[in-house]
């Protein structure tokens, strides 16, 4: 033996993995936050006091506006519907609204601030159907005796023309009218009481 040995077949190298990191990222972190902050703005309109522009309301009719998730209707009264109102109270579960769902300082046969225009929460009280209006006079559906009001069409309950509930109907209550306010005779402010926008 030379005793040469030479072992020249097994080398190792370790080469050095590099990575090139930086430079990467910065400029991605900013953005996702944004979107997180917008449920608690969301959070706060849904319980927020809504304006309404009632300048457009003609006689007779009805808007609807949401208000915490709920259907508010503004109906503008004729004297001809006010006039109904005494005269009905016989055929009425509650016509003093002495159980109904409603501010202290809303009182009375008209259940308004001001009689011309209604405001009232458009859900049922018996199942929470929402009714549909009806201010026709004697339709054939209602009966020759309908004056105008309210008509459930989930299980038959009918009001009146302020939301009263008409004696054995499956509705137990009355229409819940919302605390609101005038701003001005055109603009009405749902969910705030007068005192507050006095
Ligand atoms: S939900 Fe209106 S009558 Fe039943």
């Amino acid at each position: 033996m030379s005793g040469d040995e030479v072992d020249s077949g097994k080398r190792r190298f370790l080469v050095a993995a590099t990575t090139v990191v930086g430079g990467v990222g910065v400029g991605f972190a900013l953005v996702p936050f944004v979107s997180s902050m917008q449920p608690s703005a969301k959070a706060r309109a849904a319980g927020a006091p809504v304006r309404v522009d009632i300048s457009k309301l003609e006689p007779g009719q009805k808007l609807t506006v949401e208000w915490r998730g709920k259907p508010v209707w503004i109906v503008s009264r004729t004297q001809k519907m006010l006039g109904t109102l005494d005269a009905i109270n016989s055929q009425l579960a509650d016509p003093e609204s002495r159980n109904s769902e409603q501010p202290e300082y809303i009182s009375g046969v008209d259940r308004s601030l001001k009689s011309d225009i209604l405001v009232m929460i458009g859900i049922c009280t018996h199942l929470g159907c929402s009714p549909t209006y009806r201010p026709d006079v004697a339709p054939a559906d209602l009966g020759s005796d309908w004056e105008g009001g309210f008509f459930c069409p989930c299980h038959g309950s009918k009001f009146d023309i302020s939301g009263r509930v008409f004696a054995a109907m499956p509705a137990p209550k009355n229409l819940p009218i919302p605390p609101y306010s005038f701003l001005s005779e055109t603009e009405l402010m749902i969910g705030v009481d007068p005192k507050e926008t006095a």
